[in-house]
């Protein structure tokens, strides 16, 4: 809260003001707190530390106060999966550190163990990452900057089957995320003449892909469509399609761009080379919002080579956040909060996004990317075709 001059006539009235709000100062500032919460250690701690670069890349460009009101950001580690100690840190984060925002959540599970506390806490949650179109339907005070599987894996369907291949095994991790890509791609690849003649569901805990690769081998197909949540599984299953010969066997593999996450290429190389995903955001986007965004972004997570997807869904819900905050005036009301950024448009990293206001998703454009060489001789996800305005298939209507 700003106190402009012209309110006061004379010490005795600004003084007075103060008391009342506790501070020393002529100028009051109401601080709000946004509760983030994500796998800052363990095996996925990557994901979690580009929650906080994307955060901090906004920060860096935006700076600490909005509409007069100073922000703090206290992040909460969740290491895996874990709908329990979601909820707790949740709730402390709610009751405790008194948040006005919450923010953040890789894991589907954990997402939709948090959103039954939002209208209670008068909490809206923003989602960074967590990516099943239902989590949308379990609170009207849930907004998603991230993306869905339904939607990165739609126009990859038809892309396979225009590239010639009919016969497909589907392989996904059995969790909410992955049944939804799983529904997609089947659906996707029907609609276009081709057919999936198995469909795997691998335990969250995989880790140990060579027998997965047996029944892709067995089945005889000639492309797999894979999704896996992003981190060591991807990485895991990427290597022993290749290590295990059925990319030289030139059995394609398609898959959402979880697979192919930028941090993951120098690793992978070869093994990822020609693979062909869906996704919402390449670090490699050609735009002049996305080289601001990959500077500040970079200098946030300390260097090249580890940027990826979760910092521009981090670094848009700060967007949206900081629009809510501006909407109430720094006051707690989750319904305003969530009704103000219903419909809004702006330009991300990633390209033109729109919260669709019906859902509370974010409409966005799907690119379709390569993994291949820059002129520099990196690794990257080279956008091939795009797919402006995708809405969240799995929640239409
Ligand atoms: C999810 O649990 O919703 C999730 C996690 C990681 C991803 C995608 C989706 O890469």
């Amino acid at each position: 809260m700003k106190i402009s001059r012209r309110n006061f006539t004379g010490l005795a009235g600004a003084l007075a003001l103060a008391g009342t709000f506790g501070l020393g100062g002529a100028a009051a500032a109401e601080t709000i707190k946004i509760g983030i919460i994500g796998p800052f250690s363990g095996p996925f701690a990557l994901q979690g530390k580009n929650f906080q670069a994307g955060v901090e890349a906004w920060l860096a460009q935006n700076g600490k106060s909005v509409a007069g009101n100073e922000i703090e950001i206290v992040y909460r580690d969740l290491p895996t999966a874990n709908p329990q100690q979601a909820r707790a840190l949740a709730q402390e984060l709610i009751v405790k550190d008194k948040v006005q925002y919450l923010g953040g959540v890789y894991f589907t599970p954990d997402a939709l163990a948090i959103t039954p506390l939002l209208k209670q806490g008068n909490v809206p949650l923003v989602i960074f990452n967590a990516a099943t179109s239902a989590i949308m339907t379990s609170s009207p005070l849930v907004v998603r900057t991230s993306f869905t599987t339904g939607q990165t894996t739609t126009p990859l369907g038809k892309a396979a089957v225009d590239r010639g291949i009919k016969k497909f095994v589907s392989a996904v991790t059995d969790y909410g995320p992955g049944v939804d890509a799983e529904g997609a791609f089947k659906k996707a690849v029907e609609a276009a003449g081709g057919q999936v003649v198995e469909t795997i569901r691998m335990p969250l805990n995989t880790t140990e892909f060579s027998p997965i690769m047996q029944r892709i081998r067995d089945a005889g197909a000639q492309g797999v469509f894979a999704f896996l949540p992003s981190g060591p599984p991807t990485l895991g299953f990427v290597k022993s399609f290749n290590d295990t010969g059925l990319k030289q066997a030139g059995v394609k593999l398609f898959a959402t761009g979880d697979l192919t996450q930028e941090s993951d290429l120098p690793a992978l190389g070869e093994a990822a080379a020609g693979m062909i995903t869906g996704f919402h955001y390449a670090t490699s986007h050609d735009s002049e919002a996305n080289r601001k965004f990959v500077e500040a972004g970079e200098k946030a997570i300390g260097g090249p080579g580890q940027l990826t997807f979760p910092a521009v869904g981090a670094y848009d819900g700060m967007y949206v956040i900081a629009k809510m905050i501006a909407a109430t005036a720094g006051k707690q009301d989750a319904e305003k909060a969530v009704e103000a950024v219903k419909g809004l448009a702006w330009e991300s990293p990633r390209g033109p996004v729109k919260i669709d206001p019906e859902t509370r998703h974010i409409t966005q454009t799907i690119y379709l990317r390569e993994v291949a060489k820059d002129a520099k001789g990196n690794w990257i996800n080279k956008e091939i075709q795009s797919f402006p305005e995708q809405k969240d298939p799995g929640l239409a209507k």
